[in-house]
């Protein structure tokens, strides 16, 4: 049962689980995250083996306005999810961000403490802790810099936000000093699926694309790959109505310890992206 059926990550995991998997997509029309008696009924009548939560209040921004609406979304609803999926005796797989992170020490594996900087990372960070307390058969993954499918959310991703302003200018100003590692929806979808085939030890996982870049380095791929005449500019991160972290890169240690491959490099993801949006 994945919840969140509708966002880019959500609509990746239907499509890798659909061929081997009987899966039942969620969408907030149909239940909403705070609804728990909803969710709960809804879990018990369908006993699931899997529940999946890709739904998220992802509005980095914006959540410091919203500060309310994400802490439920993103820790209350969260709680929810895990809670039926307990009381259903259900395998409950959570997402959740490198934003959990200050980026003071730029490489951080799973045994590192979260220390968020703003209202969406102490958001994702809460919702960790219940998640937690709240359910024993949990895989609680981390990830970073999201681009899927396209078609599936109203925001589009940074690639995408990039390809459209190249339309448009002949320059374009990035950010180079935060550094992140850019990870294809559809790679994390698999590799969790493959996750929920072995089943290795419960627990926290950091899942990426293998590398990392600074997002004036990854805005100068797209331009090449898609051999644009337009130029990139890069500049400082000036934003002062959030704070983000300059700079961090999840060590996927728990998936290279229980022997899984890592992901392909995000230039080899990027490559494959492009040819298929
Ligand atoms: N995007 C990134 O760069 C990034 C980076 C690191 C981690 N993550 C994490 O990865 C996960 C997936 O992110 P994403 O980029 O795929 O998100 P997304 O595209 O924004 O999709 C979020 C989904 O959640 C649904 N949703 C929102 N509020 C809901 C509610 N109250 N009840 C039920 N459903 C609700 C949305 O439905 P509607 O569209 O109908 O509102 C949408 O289907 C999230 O946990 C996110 O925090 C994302």
């Amino acid at each position: 049962m994945i919840f969140g059926s509708t966002g880019q990550l959500g609509s990746d995991l239907i499509k890798v689980f659909k061929n081997d998997f009987s899966v039942i997509g969620v969408k907030k029309s149909q239940i909403n995250l705070l609804d728990y008696f909803k969710i709960e009924r809804f879990v018990l009548k369908e006993k699931p083996r899997i529940i999946i939560n890709a739904a998220a209040y992802t509005k980095v921004e914006q959540a410091e306005i919203q500060i309310e609406q994400a802490f439920k979304i993103n820790a209350l609803g969260a709680y929810y999810l895990a809670k039926a999926a307990e009381k259903c005796g259900a395998i409950f797989v959570h997402f959740s961000t490198d934003y959990v992170f200050s980026g003071k020490k730029k490489f951080y594996t799973e045994a590192d403490q979260p220390e968020p900087l703003n209202i969406y990372g102490w958001s994702k960070f809460f919702g960790e802790i219940l998640v937690r307390s709240a359910c024993q058969k949990y895989y609680l993954i981390r990830t970073s810099a999201l681009f899927g499918n396209k078609k599936s959310r109203q925001k589009i991703n940074f690639v995408e936000k990039i390809l459209s302003a190249a339309k448009t200018s002949r320059q374009i100003k990035v950010v180079a000093n935060l550094i992140t590692s850019p990870t294809y929806s559809l790679d994390l979808a698999a590799k969790v699926r493959e996750l929920l085939i072995k089943k290795p030890p419960f627990g926290i996982y950091h899942i990426t694309n293998s590398g990392y870049c600074s997002w004036y380095e990854f805005s100068k791929m797209i331009i090449e790959l898609k051999h644009l005449a337009v130029k990139i500019r890069p500049v400082k991160n000036k934003n002062k109505t959030i704070k983000r972290p300059r700079s961090v890169i999840l060590i996927n240690k728990n998936l290279k310890k229980n022997h899984f491959s890592l992901l392909p490099s995000w230039q080899d993801a990027l490559k494959r992206y492009l040819i298929i949006n």
